[in-house]
């Protein structure tokens, strides 16, 4: 596999739950998986050994050493690329949100470095490369598979987590890449002008998968495809969604070290404790814990829906409910949510910044879970408050649809402020009825989305591109 991040190293977003635990799962059905991904500033080098040391990779006649590093978590080796000079950095792609004007150098160096991998101390027959960080892979390895006979046989996968992250760089990018200019095509890497490195892993991989059925589809149509709708359809026959998986070890109110009380179906007691304690620690009112009190956490991105959230502040301060978010991004959505507190201090807790202790207190503690995406590839959040006792309100779009039914959470299609303000109400109109809401809650938290299932359908998939079924 090819990343840019996994747990427990780097994370940013559900890419590093996937990357970090799908490879355990994958051995367990009998594959050999192993993981390269940049060795950041965060990932303490001294727990690392040395694989191999001076390695040079070309970037056309560019030459770039590196080191690999290694260590061995939770029984899955991975392969960390030492570069100091583009990882030993603060952030993994951005400062202060403004991107690193060398990103696309950075990514390509993480899949030449990849091919050497592959090339050294791992040798494969599939390449598994995620979203365009990892998307040179196919390409480079078309670009100099000739020159190495030990690749010939591989095969490559690409998996698209979220089509709105492309790696789209202007065209004077294109030299550093080291590639020829018939790459800078439009049946290549060219996109309206500018080098996209998400197309050439789409149109070089052997196979494209995305992290949930439905949006396999919506990629395919103008409105969830980013402009590449074209080329996705084109590869339709090479495109396939498979649903990630999410892992229990982690996220499991009956074993969950990091909330205050366990609890399972059986005995829901412990929820009530998570939900005082959430309550004390944002400074709200628990006087009620019969009140419902809705939980956030999210990446503040467009893309989860705040243009509908930020209209429901009405409603938040017309029905007796309490809120808390937790979440950092775009500027607009912290402000609006600080808005809110100082408006509602009573009834809306915030929390800007990323912790995970905290988003493990918020899916134990809420009752309801709000998830409105305008798009989602498949989503992570809901599938835990599933497991977490706390019933999901989402847009039914991507894997959202996938995973959340009638009998086990609230939904809506149109994107509309009026679509959520309705389906939250008719939500809220539910919780009043105790027996039917722990019903609901009970069948969320029968739903088994472990990795297992997906990791047979991968391993499925590499079988038959190798010919092996
Ligand atoms: P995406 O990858 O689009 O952000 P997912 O639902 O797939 O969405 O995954 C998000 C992951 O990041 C989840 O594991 C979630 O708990 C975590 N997460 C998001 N924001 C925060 C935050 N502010 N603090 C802690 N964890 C967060
Ligand atoms: C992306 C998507 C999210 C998905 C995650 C893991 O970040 O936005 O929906 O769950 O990748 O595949």
């Amino acid at each position: 596999m090819v990343s840019s991040e996994a747990t427990p190293f780097a994370k940013t977003g559900g890419l590093a739950d996937v990357t970090g635990a799908l490879p355990a799962a994958l051995q367990e059905v009998g594959d050999q998986v192993a993981v390269v991904m940049p060795r950041y500033r965060q990932i303490d080098w001294h727990s690392t050994d040395s694989a191999f040391d001076n390695m040079v990779v070309y970037a056309g006649t560019t030459p770039y050493r590196v080191d690999i590093r290694t260590r061995v978590e939770n029984g899955v080796r991975f392969y960390f690329v030492e570069a100091p000079y583009f990882f030993d950095r603060d952030g993994l792609y951005n400062v202060r949100n403004t991107d690193y004007h060398d990103n696309h150098k950075r990514f390509a160096v993480l899949s030449l470095a990849a091919l050497g991998v592959a090339q050294t101390v791992f040798p494969c027959d599939i390449l598994h490369c995620h979203d365009w960080q990892a998307a040179l892979t196919p390409v480079y390895l078309a670009d100099q598979q000739h020159a190495n006979p030990a690749l010939s046989g591989v095969k490559t996968v690409m998996t698209i987590h979220n089509l709105g992250y492309q790696g789209r760089f202007g065209r004077s990018a294109f030299p550093d890449l080291g590639l020829n200019d018939g790459w800078l095509n439009p049946d290549k890497l060219e996109f309206h002008g500018d080098v996209n490195l998400l197309k050439g892993g789409i149109v070089m991989a052997d196979w494209i998968t995305t992290v949930s059925p439905t949006y396999a589809r919506e990629i395919q149509t103008a409105e969830g495809g980013f402009g590449l709708e074209g080329v996705l359809h084109s590869r339709a026959s090479a495109l396939s969604g498979i649903l990630n998986g999410v892992d229990y070890a982690e996220w499991n109110p009956e074993t969950d070290p990091l909330i205050p009380a366990r609890y399972s179906a059986n005995d829901l007691s412990g929820k009530r404790v998570c939900k005082r304690a959430l309550l004390d620690e944002f400074h709200l009112p628990s006087d009620d814990l019969d009140r419902p009190l809705l939980g956030i956490v999210s990446r503040f991105a467009e893309q989860k829906g705040f243009d509908l959230i930020s209209s429901i502040a009405g409603l938040i301060a017309e029905q007796d409910i309490q809120i808390v978010i937790l979440g950092s991004g775009d500027w607009r959505y912290e402000k609006i949510f600080r808005d809110w507190h100082r408006w509602l201090p009573h009834k809306v807790g915030v929390h800007i910044g990323y912790n995970n202790a905290l988003a493990h207190r918020i899916e134990a503690g809420a009752d309801i879970f709000l998830m409105p995406s305008l798009y989602e590839p498949c989503g992570l959040n809901q599938i835990y408050s599933l497991k977490y006792g706390t019933v999901p309100v989402v847009r039914a779009t991507g894997g959202l649809d996938d995973t959340i039914q009638e009998d086990t959470g609230f939904k809506f299609g149109w994107y509309s402020a009026g679509a959520l303000y309705d389906t939250l109400r008719t939500a809220l109109g539910a919780f009043r009825n105790h027996d039917s809401w722990v019903a609901r809650m009970r069948r969320g938290m029968a739903k088994d989305y472990s990795w297992n299932a997906s990791a047979r359908e991968y391993s499925a998939l590499y079988k038959r591109l190798l010919g092996q079924a």
